[in-house]
């Protein structure tokens, strides 16, 4: 089969065209002669993958930056979508032809994967299988953030930095479904105006405006008194600037660092502002809380299924093109999700 494989630790965008079988310079390559996986138990599942999405974490795997770090060669990959292939004679949940998702901690770059029974989740009808590929993590994440940890309420104020990116837009639309008012920073024309068309309250251009004054005068003129939840995957000098709206007992939900720069967040303010920092690694529930989870992304898939939330994907690669995939996550060109789709019949499809 085909599948991805890093064999040294680097920058996979170094390369900006087809991965080879064979490049000494480049730290992924495209392996035609990966064996296919077998079942391993019998209630292992084969999956034939349709759709894996990028998420920032694999690309900051690769360039060894990522806060877990599985020996070379692997390959690289997290959440996925695809059909049942084969099932282990004890398997009583899915049958061949199932249309599934689910995330792994390595390996979805790659034509098939094993996954035990109970790991995989049923793609409703109504749930387009490439798109679904793409929700694990990113809607995952957000959802147990806003709704397990920070139990938002309508009317409640949100914040989310990188509103544009990943987890920053399932991140706005969960708000929207909670009945929030929601709040966006992201960079730039394209990004603010396909916000917009999502019913967002009020969105910052970062490149044009400064974050406090503009949603200080959008709290004025709404009357209200400032931010009661702030979702940041971003870090830096953007959570410096957020903290000073933030109400009293408001919670910040510690998601990622995507601009390299880890937040200082003084807890002498957290204690006389009474906030609450919820640190969350959303991978690691599938150890310590498997059940929040696996509801979550059931509740997130009825969702898509009724319109509630859409996923968002702004360009889909070939596995052969993965340095470009990988490309517009660096260069912080993705609206929502980027992805790798097989059989793919063009190389770059915007879905905007
Ligand atoms: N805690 C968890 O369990 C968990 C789960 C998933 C992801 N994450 C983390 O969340 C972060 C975002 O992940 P993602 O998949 O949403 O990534 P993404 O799609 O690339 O989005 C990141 C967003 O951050 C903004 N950004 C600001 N400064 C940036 C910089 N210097 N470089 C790149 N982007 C910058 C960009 O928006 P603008 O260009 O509009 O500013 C971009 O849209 C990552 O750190 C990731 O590791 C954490």
């Amino acid at each position: 089969m085909e599948a991805l494989v890093c064999k040294k630790l680097g920058d996979p965008t170094a390369l900006k065209s087809s991965i080879s079988e064979a490049d000494n310079d480049s730290p992924i390559i495209l392996s035609k002669t990966q064996p296919i996986p077998q079942l391993t138990t019998p209630t292992s599942v084969r999956v034939r993958v349709k759709a894996t999405s990028l998420n920032y974490a694999n690309y900051l795997q690769i360039l060894g930056k990522y806060q877990e770090k599985p020996p070379l060669p692997f390959i690289p990959g997290s959440d996925y979508s695809g059909i049942v292939d084969a099932v282990g004679p004890g398997v009583s949940l899915l049958k061949v032809g199932d249309r599934v998702c689910s995330f792994a901690g390595l390996g979805s770059f790659a034509e098939f994967l094993v996954a035990e029974q109970d790991e995989l989740f049923k793609v409703p009808d109504g749930c387009d299988l490439v798109a679904a590929g793409a929700l694990p993590v990113a809607f995952g994440t957000s959802h147990v953030a806003l709704v397990h940890r920070a139990q938002l309420t309508s009317g409640q104020v949100l914040l989310v930095l990188g509103a544009a990116g990943g987890v920053g837009l399932s991140a706005v639309q969960i708000g929207k479904v909670c009945g929030a008012v929601v709040i966006a920073v992201a960079r730039g024309d394209e990004k603010v105006q396909f916000l917009k068309t999502l019913g967002v309250d009020h969105v910052v251009d970062s490149s044009k405006e400064s974050v406090i004054s503009s949603v200080k005068d959008f709290l004025k003129a709404r009357k209200l008194k400032g931010v009661d939840v702030l979702y940041d995957p971003v870090g830096g000098k953007l959570t410096k600037e957020s903290m000073k709206l933030l109400n009293w007992g408001a919670q910040i939900l510690v998601i990622g660092f995507a601009s390299g720069e880890v937040p200082h967040i003084p807890a002498n303010i957290a204690l006389v502002k009474n906030w609450t920092v919820h640190g969350l690694y959303w991978g690691s529930y599938r150890i310590h809380r498997p059940v929040v989870l696996e509801d979550s992304i059931r509740e997130l898939l009825s969702w898509v299924a009724k319109g509630r939330i859409t996923i968002c994907i702004s360009h889909t690669y070939s596995l052969s093109e993965a340095s470009l995939a990988f490309a517009a996550i660096k260069d912080r060109k993705a609206i929502g999700k980027v992805m790798i789709a097989f059989d793919n019949e063009r190389s770059v499809k915007s879905k905007l």
